[in-house]
């Protein structure tokens, strides 16, 4: 079989997703669990969405429009941009990997952060170009370092902004002194995952530089602050001819009905929005100040999700949490090994994660 396989699939993994309730009650005989693994959103998705979907359902014999035409007019409004400013994905992360299909060759070279999104890494790794790897500064993406790593051969930056799994976010100084110095040859992705979330003032507003027609894609997704995220559901804005290249190789109908239903009503629901933002940044005050009370460490977020030093194997803590009903990412895998990744959830869930790990450390 190995034969068979292009040699650059041989030493790839399979991607890590947080783990399922069902998988854990069921492994460990366990009920009420919670699950604050995936920077998901526990609040749920707006009713507007909700019952946008349940409206659809009655068409589901038919194939849904391809590119989404009426999500992307609606998007296109709010952004201020044309449609073909815009293309959906089955999430983001289908738009990373088309990125990478439509642009990198075996000799090209792509520029990630370490500690960053591991998605980047394994399109580049897919498409069997090297994969420049810059290390953190304070946990945060090293635009400088950026800078330096750009060769010849450099086709894609990936930034993640902010950052999953260090919630740390690079300004909007940092970004346009990083897009004064790069090639106009060198295309930029911004992944916005979790822009809604941010309210730092000097986060760079990115979709200038598209209205600038730089050679910038900026990604962002229903996943997150929308809890769309098992509709899988994305969007990538950038130059038509960049939209277009995209759209050559994307599957005909990517994005199912349902999911771009949901999607377009859940545009219009800013009130669940603003219930979110206040959920987050009250259970991210507690989250904080259990931390220091705890004498541990944590990485001051700008998303959902924090980045907390449990002062021992990561993987150790999240098994014995799991035992506790709570799931939490260990992040080993991202060189984050005493680390864990906490999603904030619900007053009862981060109450839960607290009283969960105060046991589990003997705190
Ligand atoms: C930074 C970042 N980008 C992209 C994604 C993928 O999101 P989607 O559900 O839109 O594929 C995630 C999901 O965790 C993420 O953290």
């Amino acid at each position: 079989m190995k034969k068979l396989v292009r040699k650059n699939i041989l030493n790839m993994q399979p991607y890590l997703p947080g783990k399922p309730i069902k998988e854990v009650e069921r492994e460990l005989g366990i009920s009420d669990i919670v699950k604050l693994a995936s920077n998901e959103n526990s609040f749920g998705p707006s009713k507007l969405a909700v019952d946008a979907m349940k409206a659809g359902i009655a068409e589901l014999n038919r194939y849904p429009e391809g590119s989404g035409l009426y999500l992307r007019q609606a998007l296109s409004k709010k952004l201020k941009l044309k449609c073909e400013n815009l293309i959906l994905g089955n999430g983001t992360d289908e738009l990373i990997e088309l990125i990478a299909k439509v642009f990198l060759d075996v000799k090209d070279e792509i520029v990630v952060s370490e500690g960053a999104f591991i998605r980047y890494e394994m399109a580049g790794d897919l498409m069997g170009c090297k994969v420049v790897s810059v290390p953190m500064r304070n946990f945060t993406h090293d635009l400088e370092g950026f800078k330096k790593a750009i060769t010849p051969r450099t086709k894609i930056v990936f930034i993640a902004n902010p950052n999953n799994p260090t919630g740390t976010y690079v300004s909007k100084n940092d970004v346009d002194r990083f897009m004064r110095g790069i090639p106009s040859r060198v295309l930029v992705v911004f992944d916005e995952a979790y822009y809604e979330y941010v309210e730092e003032k000097d986060y760079p507003q990115t979709v200038g530089y598209v209205k600038q027609r730089r050679n910038v894609i900026v990604l962002k997704t229903f996943s997150k602050i929308y809890s769309l995220a098992g509709l899988r559901i994305g969007y990538g804005i950038a130059v038509p001819e960049i939209i277009d290249y995209l759209n050559r190789i994307r599957p005909p109908f990517n994005t199912n009905s349902l999911a771009q239903l949901a999607a377009q009503a859940a545009l219009n629901d800013a009130s669940h929005l603003k219930k979110t933002i206040k959920l987050v940044k009250d259970g991210k005050k507690l989250l904080y100040r259990t931390f220091e009370q705890m004498d541990l460490s944590y990485v001051p977020s700008a998303a959902n999700f924090i980045l907390v030093d449990v002062k021992q194997k990561s993987r150790k803590v999240f098994k014995d949490l799991l035992r506790e009903g709570v799931i939490v990412r260990a992040m080993e895998e991202y060189g984050f090994s005493s680390y864990i990744r906490v999603t904030i959830g619900l007053e009862r869930e981060n109450r839960k994660f607290i009283k969960a790990l105060k046991k589990v450390l003997k705190k």
